[in-house]
């Protein structure tokens, strides 16, 4: 069987490195990323062919490529994205329209299907206060639209752009075939926790930061409250999900954004179980007002039914397995072996 070509934007990213180690030790994909950044040492080997630069500017080479898949994973993550909100919008937007009207052109041109997996998030979501929030419990795709953030706001925009390419570009009476077949699937994540690598810009980076830290035997001042909820998942849970909605069968997928949940921590649980792991590290909780907003405005868990029954989503790892066949494990190993991680940028 010839290989499948895979574009994986953003691939200096946690999602992105983690993404082309798994594809890679599959096999049978010829990967090519795309990064602000040159590719770190450990996924260099991995990929036939890196491009540099910025994706808004470069989108025109990607039109002599013939992908059978892209991860679009590039994106200016939600703190970052409130400092630098004209620079998120034309990453996080116009990055991911150029891309959608590539994919849409070659598709409907060459008649070729072409699945573009998109990573949204829990950011989509915006409560108007704690209450509403602690009211809502786990919410659905299709409930509290009405995100806070630059970050969140471009995210839902681009489901839609999403659906748009997908479905209706081109327009064609409602019972008709769309002219293209660009075939848009988008997963709205919670925070993701690697035990390989740190976020950076994100406002659930918290949970991984004061994980890292205490590993690492340094103090950790957390910028939300102790009561802060909200949904986490394992890395590898998070590429699990990504592999199994590219390869569910189009015709069992009635949605094009789909929930995924793994479990539901406080900071303060999280600040329990590392102390337990790491005994006698300093953490402390420092709320800063513009961040703790930004995570208040997000549910303290998700409603993954439709996931679940449509494509079969069920996590590996919950809070247990998370911390004790996961995270602890590899992460002693690890800052045992080699005090410095990889950070993203
Ligand atoms: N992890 C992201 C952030 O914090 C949310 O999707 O911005």
């Amino acid at each position: 069987m010839s290989e499948k070509a895979v574009l994986v934007t953003g691939a200096c990213g946690e999602i992105g490195q983690a993404l082309i180690q798994n594809l890679s030790a599959q096999g049978g994909f010829r990967i090519v990323s795309a990064d602000l950044a040159p590719l770190p040492d450990a996924i260099m080997s991995l990929v036939a062919e890196h491009l540099q630069g910025d994706l808004v500017n470069r989108v025109k080479q990607f039109y002599d490529y013939d992908f059978d898949v892209i991860y679009h994973l590039a994106a200016s993550l939600s703190s970052k994205a409130e400092i630098a909100t004209e620079e998120a919008h034309r990453i996080n937007v116009e990055g991911t329209m150029q891309l959608l009207m590539m994919a849409a052109y070659r598709s409907e041109k060459y008649q070729k299907e072409i699945k573009f997996l998109f990573p949204s998030s829990i950011a989509a979501y915006g409560f108007p206060n704690i209450e509403a929030k602690k009211a809502a419990g786990g919410v659905k795709e299709d409930e509290y639209n009405t995100p806070h953030t630059m970050y969140g706001c471009n995210k839902l925009y681009c489901e839609k752009l999403g659906l748009y390419y997908s479905r209706y570009f081109g327009q064609r009476h409602l019972d008709e075939k769309p002219p293209t077949m660009l075939d848009f699937r988008a997963i709205r994540f919670p925070g993701l926790i690697s035990a390989y690598t740190l976020p950076s810009g994100g406002t659930s980076d918290y949970g991984p930061e004061m994980l890292h830290a205490a590993a690492q035997g340094k103090p950790y001042s957390c910028f939300v409250r102790e009561d802060t909820k909200i949904s986490f998942m394992a890395m590898p849970d998070a590429i699990k999900s990504l592999i199994a909605l590219t390869e569910a069968p189009r015709e069992k997928l009635s949605h094009v954004v789909y929930n995924i949940a793994a479990f539901s921590l406080t900071a303060g649980e999280f600040r329990k179980r590392a102390l337990h792991a790491f005994p006698g590290q300093k953490i402390t909780f420092d709320p800063v007002q513009r961040r703790q907003g930004i995570v208040d405005s997000w549910p303290e868990d998700v409603d993954d039914t439709l996931a679940r029954n449509e494509w079969g989503w069920v996590p590996d790892f919950n809070a247990d397995r998370f911390f004790n066949d996961y995270f602890i494990p590899v992460i002693k190993k690890r800052y045992a072996n080699k005090p410095s991680l990889r950070t993203k940028e």
